[in-house]
């Protein structure tokens, strides 16, 4: 018999209540409680009872050890970030800002995975919708299945009849199940549809990706809900205004969270970026002032970036500190450094700071480098053409080494420059600086650096 309940859930972290309240308990946020009906099925007495139990405990060391078959996507980044490939019977989440280009990653991963049959499920788009995005990726035609539809028991029958080897929900958010009565997206729907996947996923064996959309108000079911439930979340982020988008993992159950992919987007759908070096550097920018490069790290791969700053007098009392790609705080407090330790008085200007390329960095390899281009735009001395830098600079002014130091001294040389600043106590740990072409110069303090 069906018995119909109602309760009052927490759009923001899933937290119930059997009446409405205006803050909730758990996590703090106002006004998030929506009324929603789920009507349950009365549970069979069964269920606690041992004698019925389906699944047997066995020992751990009699658990048959497979690696796991993992797919190959046919994109180098795609596979990267996913560990080596999509593992059977994972459930994947891709969640990011509308608009960013998440559906365009998948169907383009959909469309080049010619030999495995794809069963794509747009809650969203219909299927000319589809087929009008296919033709402007211009991808190879393949065993690639696609289906408007929004009803949950409706997409199973869908896999029934195709069989597919992967199954993408396009987006979890739109999809609804019958034994929920609340509207689709929100926190119960979203959490029951999910449920529903990963188990039809573990039976089956085969992998299912959903499209999860994060909008900033957070009033529809954020994938936060969702990331318990999942094998794998990967996050496609980027600035609207900029082609650039990165790809990474903040939780993986098959493998590790440090990788990165580089995607552009162009008029014909995702192209993988490679050297994202090459990119992320502005071409020309000789005799400028206010422009330093570092050699950062994200993920595991190196790659140059440049940081750009524009240090004024202050028009205003209050003097605009503003930063994009870059932790605000941090370069508050790289602003005191060099205002106490190295005695720049800028406590009276205006600083404007910018990553190139729309990225957001979190090495703190690159704190040189922005204390760099802030003096070099200070004082309007360009920096030499050919050098560039990575170095965290701590509280007290001192230069403070940097993991993986090789790597990004490597990546500079190949990309043809002449000088690299880095700190010094990574140069006692390794003194095989020899082998590298590149001059390397060892700094202590933020001013043996600005002495060079
Ligand atoms: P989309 O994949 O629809 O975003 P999401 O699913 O994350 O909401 O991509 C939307 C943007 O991508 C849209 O503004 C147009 C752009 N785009 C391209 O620039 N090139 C292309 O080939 C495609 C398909 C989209
Ligand atoms: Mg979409």
């Amino acid at each position: 018999m069906a018995k119909i309940k109602s309760v009052y859930v927490c759009q923001n972290c899933g937290a119930e209540s059997p009446k409405w309240i205006g803050k909730c308990s758990s996590c703090g946020e106002w006004n998030s409680y929506v009324e929603e009906v789920i009507r349950k099925e009365t549970p069979s007495k069964a269920v606690h009872n041992v004698d019925t139990a389906q699944s047997k405990p066995v020992r751990i060391e009699e658990v048959e050890s497979t690696t796991e078959q993992r797919m190959d996507t046919y994109s180098a980044e795609f596979n990267r970030v996913l560990g080596g490939g999509l593992v059977g019977g994972s459930l994947v989440l891709l969640g990011g800002e509308p608009g960013i280009g998440k559906s365009t990653l998948i169907l383009q991963v959909a469309l080049n995975m010619v030999n495995k049959k794809v069963l794509y499920v747009s809650g969203e788009e219909s299927v000319k919708q589809l087929k009008l995005r296919s033709e402007r990726l211009l991808k190879p035609a393949s065993e690639c299945f696609v289906v408007s539809e929004t009803s949950l028991e409706q997409i199973f029958v869908h896999i029934k009849n195709v069989q597919p080897d992967i199954v993408v929900i396009d987006s979890i958010q739109t999809i609804s199940t019958e034994y929920a009565e609340s509207s689709p997206g929100s926190v119960t729907q979203v959490r029951e549809c999910s449920a529903a996947l990963l188990k039809f996923a573990k039976e089956s064996g085969i992998p299912v990706l959903l499209i999860g959309h994060i909008n900033k108000e957070g009033s529809i079911a954020g994938p936060k809900v969702l990331e318990h439930i999942v094998d794998t979340v990967l996050q496609f982020e980027g600035d609207q205004n900029y082609m650039y988008r990165i790809l990474r993992a903040n939780k993986n159950r098959f493998g590790s969270t440090a990788e990165l992919g580089i995607f552009e987007m162009l008029q014909n759908g995702l192209r993988e970026v490679t050297n994202p070096s090459e990119l992320l550097l502005s071409q020309n920018h000789e005799g400028l002032s206010g422009v330093a490069i570092a050699s950062a790290i994200e993920g595991i791969r190196p790659f140059l970036i440049e940081a750009q700053a524009l240090v004024s007098t202050a028009a205003y009392g209050t003097p605009q500190r503003s930063s994009t790609g870059f932790d605000i705080r941090r370069m508050n407090m790289l602003l005191a450094v060099l205002e106490k330790r190295a005695g720049f008085k800028l406590a009276q200007k205006d600083v404007f700071l910018n990553i190139a390329g729309g990225l957001k960095v979190n090495d703190p390899a690159i704190d040189l480098a922005i204390i760099t281009s802030i003096l070099s735009s200070s004082m309007d001395i360009a920096l030499e053409r050919h050098i560039c830098m990575a170095g965290e600079v701590g509280l007290s002014g001192e230069i403070r080494p940097v993991n993986r130091i090789e790597q990004r001294i490597l990546e500079a040389e190949k990309l043809g420059f002449k000088k690299i600043i880095i700190p010094d106590y990574n140069l006692h740990k390794s003194d095989k600086n020899t082998r590298f072409s590149i001059e390397v110069i060892k700094a202590k303090k933020v001013e043996d650096a600005f002495r060079v």
